[in-house]
């Protein structure tokens, strides 16, 4: 046999997060926890994904299909309900009737976002080199285990059980080496809820759980290989259960994406300042100045320049060599190659062509209080200072509107056409009058 079944726990409430939200559902840079696990999990190519879900089921379960779907392995997912919780090994037994035949099964929770598919394929690896019927578990010495499951190893330095926060003696504590929770079983031994390793599970415990735990010292029982896999970067353990947790984590996830662009040539001028969702793409050779925030899906160009102070929010698409300055935000809207909105603005559901000015100030008004419309200008044309575009609008190429102007709704302007005033008029058809600096 071969190949990987991964079950994700994703059934708890998430009590400490305050929030009706499901716990895995909260967004780390852009996507959700559960977005972030399953793309880790993808990394190990598995034969299939069983997604255990209970607070929140529908919610969790849609996000899953749309994130699965984005990768193209909308197939893998099969998803059980656990209800009631009766703890991560009462998890397991649920998933077992959508485990399939694969010969191993791993599994990981929905609140780990920062876990690295790296990681768990060197989980993968040392449960295979252990041999068919062997178990491998993520651990990590760390200097607070309280909380944490900890591992108690013999003598000789072997697996032999883990014992929860709870039911540990007092020694048992002092142990800091603790239990991540993530785990590679091989698939015959687990069995199902009627026989093996998971007909085996019993509450007997302070929390009346079935731990997952368990299994791993029902396996060390009967004379199977346990082999902890030590995580060496600890901070990819981080668990999620509060906000100020998130808020950890997606410090962590932010300066793995802003790396990521530094190493592709993105020139980022403070990191500390700038926040870049998931998802986004940058040209090389793009600038990107302090206190911007790019929220996730954007497009950058090579070349383009964007902040101090930007905000382009989903659907901006930059084109090469455009540029975004302080304080304008962009919102579902497409500036082409070498168009410009320097300061000031908000251009929201447009598309501006190459080589355009939009001046100081200019806003498009692009929401009429019941619905949004959109905004077309062409290329080469220029939009004076404090302009209002009323959409929905179309300015042609080569078309000058003056600064102050108001354009209102389906405006009739010709290419190259000088528009002005409020409500805006046709003032010249003309060229537009020479002037120096446009920006
Ligand atoms: C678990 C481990 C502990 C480990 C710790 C690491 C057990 C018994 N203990 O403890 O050794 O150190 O994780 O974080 O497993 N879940 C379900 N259904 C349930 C219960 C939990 O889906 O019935 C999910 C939760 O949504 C969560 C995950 O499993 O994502 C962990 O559950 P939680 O109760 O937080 O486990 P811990 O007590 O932290
Ligand atoms: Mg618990």
């Amino acid at each position: 046999m071969s190949g990987t079944t991964v079950v994700v726990l994703a059934a708890g409430k998430g009590t400490r997060m305050k929030s009706e939200q499901p716990k895995v559902l909260h967004e780390l840079c852009g996507r959700s926890m559960l977005g972030w696990v399953l793309e880790a999990v993808l990394g190990l190519e598995p034969e299939r994904i069983v997604l255990v879900v209970g607070h929140g089921a529908a919610d969790v379960e849609a996000t899953a299909r749309k994130e699965l779907a984005a990768a193209g392995c909308e197939g893998l997912l099969r998803v059980v309900l656990q209800e009631p919780q009766l703890g991560t090994g009462h998890a397991l037994q649920v998933a077992s009737a959508e485990l399939g035949d694969a010969a191993r099964v791993v599994v990981t929770y929905g609140d780990m976002p920062l876990l690295r598919a790296e990681s768990l394929a060197s989980l993968v690896t040392a449960q295979v080199a252990q041999g068919e019927d062997s178990t491998a578990l993520l651990t990590a010495v760390v200097d607070d285990p309280y909380g944490y499951g900890r591992v108690i190893r013999t003598d000789a330095g072997d697996f032999e059980r883990i014992v929860e926060q709870k039911d540990a003696s007092v020694e048992e504590r002092l142990i800091d080496e603790v239990n991540l929770g993530v785990y590679c079983f091989a698939r015959g031994p687990l069995g199902d809820t009627t026989q093996g390793d998971l007909a085996a599970l019993r509450n007997d415990n302070v929390q009346k759980e079935f731990y997952i735990t368990d299994l791993a010292g029902i396996a060390r029982a009967a004379g199977r290989t346990v082999v902890p896999v030590v995580l060496e970067d600890v901070e990819e353990a981080a668990g999620v259960n509060s906000l100020a947790q998130l808020a950890e984590a997606r410090w962590v996830m932010q300066l793995r994406i802003l790396e990521r662009h530094l190493e592709n040539g993105v020139r980022i001028e403070d990191p500390s300042t700038t926040y870049i969702d998931y998802g986004v793409e940058i040209g090389v050779g793009a600038e990107i100045l302090p206190c911007t925030v790019i929220r996730a899906g954007v497009r950058i160009a090579a070349g383009a320049h964007v902040g101090p102070f930007a905000h382009l929010r989903e659907g901006t698409v930059l084109g090469e060599g455009a540029k975004v300055g302080n304080f304008t935000e962009v919102k579902k809207s497409t500036l082409g190659a070498g168009a410009k909105a320097n300061h000031l603005s908000y251009i929201g559901d447009a598309t501006i062509g190459a080589k355009t000015n939009i001046g100081a100030g200019t806003i498009f008004a692009n929401y009429d209080g019941k619905a949004k419309h959109k905004s077309q200008v062409g290329a080469g044309a220029f939009i004076g200072s404090g302009a209002i575009v009323v959409a929905p609008n179309s300015i042609p190429d080569g078309a000058t509107i003056g600064a102050g102007a108001v354009v209102t709704r389906s405006a009739k302007i010709a290419a190259g056409e000088v528009w002005i005033g409020m409500p805006a008029r046709r003032h010249s058809s003309g060229a537009r009058p020479p002037s120096g600096e446009r920006s």
